[in-house]
């Protein structure tokens, strides 16, 4: 579920809505009468201990669950307006997706610890493509991201890693997404152990 708070000018009205983001999701689960990953099934004592963990790595796990529709994946944890890099995705949606284009942004991307993205209307909320990283960039090939990315707003780069699991150590790619749409790959590890990451943080020094 997003929720849109709108603080009207002058700031003496406020106006709410919400909208649900992963309704053809929830119609998988309620028709399987499960979700998707088998971590879910078990009591284990390590859910409830590295609960955040499973958390994330279903919704990583959901990325080889293809789904083409805009709701068919859960991703809402936070939200980036007009988050650079989008140009190619939104050139091939149906042509019958209109985004938004009145005053403020023209789309808003929702984001979580898995490398899913969901592209969202500004004012409807209405989930209009889901995507990941990858369909950004081909080198952004990892399973993880964070949820919490970077944004500088004074030169409007977005910043955050890709993680992909795989041989002894993952290979992490910190990455830089310009506002021209154009990506970095800012730097490459590939001897640090697999961490759950949830949030960057950005300093200008
Ligand atoms: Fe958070």
């Amino acid at each position: 579920m997003n929720h849109r708070f709108e603080i009207h000018p002058g700031g003496q009205r406020v106006s709410y809505s919400s909208r649900k983001s992963a309704e053809d999701y929830e119609r998988q689960i309620s028709e399987q009468g499960k979700l998707g990953m088998s971590f879910a099934q078990k009591p284990d004592i390590c859910q409830t201990i590295f609960r955040k963990f499973f958390t994330t790595f279903q919704q990583a796990a959901s990325i080889f669950q293809s789904s083409n529709s805009p709701s068919g994946l859960n991703v809402s944890v936070t939200l980036s307006p007009e988050m650079p890099g989008w140009n190619n995705v939104i050139e091939g949606l149906p042509s019958e997706v209109k985004l938004h284009d009145h005053s403020g942004p023209r789309y808003l991307v929702a984001k979580t610890d898995a490398t899913n993205l969901q592209l969202l209307d500004p004012t409807t909320l209405e989930p209009l493509a889901s995507a990941s990283y990858k369909a950004l960039d081909s080198r952004l090939d990892g399973q993880l991201s964070a949820s919490h990315s970077c944004w500088d707003k004074e030169t409007n780069e977005f910043y955050n890693f890709s993680c992909k699991f795989g041989g002894r150590f993952p290979t992490y790619k910190v990455f830089r997404i310009k506002g021209d749409g154009s990506v970095d790959i800012i730097a490459r590890i590939e001897d640090a152990p697999l961490s759950y990451l949830h949030s960057l943080a950005m300093t200008s020094k």
